[in-house]
């Protein structure tokens, strides 16, 4: 047994006080894991776009403040709770923001890949007995999406990791945990792109490259990568983009026409990875009219609405939503990270900058400014 284990551990945290300022490196105290929890000494975690979003209080129900951000991250088991059967110390694992219990009606639908039992709670940025596990300077601090992965270590539910296999990168895989699940399963699972398929993708960030991704992997014949920032064109060229387009480029025209003109009729398949409720609105319109297909990737805030015309969908298209690539997690994730061993994905190239958590602001401001696709913090 670990020394540290039944102990509070007393380690370093990017901790969120308020909305809309920067992480603040503290030390932070991590409870033992209480029955079906588990402690995380986390190895690595990326930064998703949705970190700045929370931070800036897009999604108020998904980061209540203070917290700990982060849900892209791979790590080794500390120490477990009571009544945990599936994880030691020393197993590798990669922390799960969707749960999946195998038991609640989300997890047993077989079109769902939403656990109901505990991501509510997760949400709510509490653990199941509605306390937290880090406190910082004599206040309790939130969890996020139930991960919290911007911790030297963490506390999770039992139902919310996953073992992995011993011998992966972990400061590489970590980001299976979000971007390249969302995205490559958005292509493979929500659109289930086929063989020959025209496809757009509207952002090339971290989510956007991975469903560039699973758009190659699923045979389609055309692939146009869309972002208004040029830098990201060669990366997605290397994901497999045929076409590269900048929105900018055909100002004073409506860019769905221009599309649809460009692919004689409109796309099979479109997939906004943006979160910006203009662009969706272009993804449904310059997909085919009869048969074309929108998947929703990206997260607006929770005012946002789209204006969309039901005459749009009426002819025959259809609009799906797609949250962590509907993949199932627990079942999911050991096997995307074996399809990275066996070079059946690709990861190391998303990886644009390596850092230390005490740089983690930078990570924000790299972003920001289009400047990488995936920062990288090394624990
Ligand atoms: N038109 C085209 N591209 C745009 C636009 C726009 N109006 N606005 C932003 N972009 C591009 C950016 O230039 C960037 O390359 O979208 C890309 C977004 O990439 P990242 O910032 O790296 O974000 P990512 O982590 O991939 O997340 C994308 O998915 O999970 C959600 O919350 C996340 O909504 C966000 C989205
Ligand atoms: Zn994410």
């Amino acid at each position: 047994m670990a020394e540290t284990a039944g102990k509070v551990i007393k380690c370093r945290a990017a901790v969120a006080w308020a909305e809309k300022e920067p992480f603040s490196i503290e030390e932070v105290e991590v409870a033992p894991p209480k029955a079906h929890e588990v402690r995380i000494k986390m190895v690595a975690t990326g930064v998703c776009h949705s970190d700045i979003s929370f931070l800036n209080g897009l999604l108020p129900s998904a980061a209540k403040f203070p917290t700990i951000l982060g849900h892209e991250g791979a790590g080794i088991v500390e120490s477990v709770g009571e009544g945990v059967e599936n994880f030691k110390e020393g197993d590798h694992v990669i922390p799960l923001y969707m749960p999946q219990c195998f038991q609640c009606p989300g997890c047993r639908h077989p079109k769902s890949n939403q656990c109901l039992k505990l991501f509510p709670q997760q949400m709510q940025g509490l653990m199941q007995d509605g306390t937290t596990r880090f406190t910082c300077k004599g206040q309790s601090l939130h969890h996020s999406m139930g991960i919290s992965t911007f911790s030297e270590y963490t506390v999770v539910n039992d139902v919310s990791l996953v073992k992995i296999n011993e011998e992966a990168p972990l400061e590489k895989v970590c980001l299976i945990g979000c971007a390249i699940a969302t995205g490559y399963g958005a292509a493979l699972n929500t659109a289930k792109v086929e063989p020959g398929s025209r496809c757009a993708i509207w952002g090339l960030g971290g989510i956007g490259l991975a469903a560039v991704m699973g758009c190659r992997a699923a045979g389609a014949s055309k692939i146009y990568g869309i972002d208004i920032n040029p830098d990201k064109f060669e990366t997605a060229r290397k994901f497999g983009c045929t076409d590269v387009l900048n929105p900018k480029d055909f100002e004073g025209k409506k860019f769905a026409d221009v599309l649809t003109q460009m692919t004689g009729g409109g796309f099979d398949y479109t997939f906004e990875c943006i979160g910006n409720v203009n662009t969706m609105l272009d993804a449904v319109e310059s997909t085919n009219r009869f048969y074309g297909v929108t998947v929703l990737v990206g997260i607006a805030g929770h005012e946002k609405k789209m204006d969309l015309s039901p005459l749009l969908i009426v002819s025959g298209r259809t609009l799906k939503g797609s949250f962590f690539g509907g993949w199932r997690s627990v079942e999911s994730v050991p096997m995307l990270v074996d399809e990275y061993m066996s070079g059946k994905i690709m990861v190391d190239e998303f990886i644009t900058h390596k850092l230390k958590l005490d740089d983690i602001n930078q990570s924000l401001e790299l972003m920001k400014d289009g400047k990488c696709v995936r920062c990288v913090i090394h624990y």
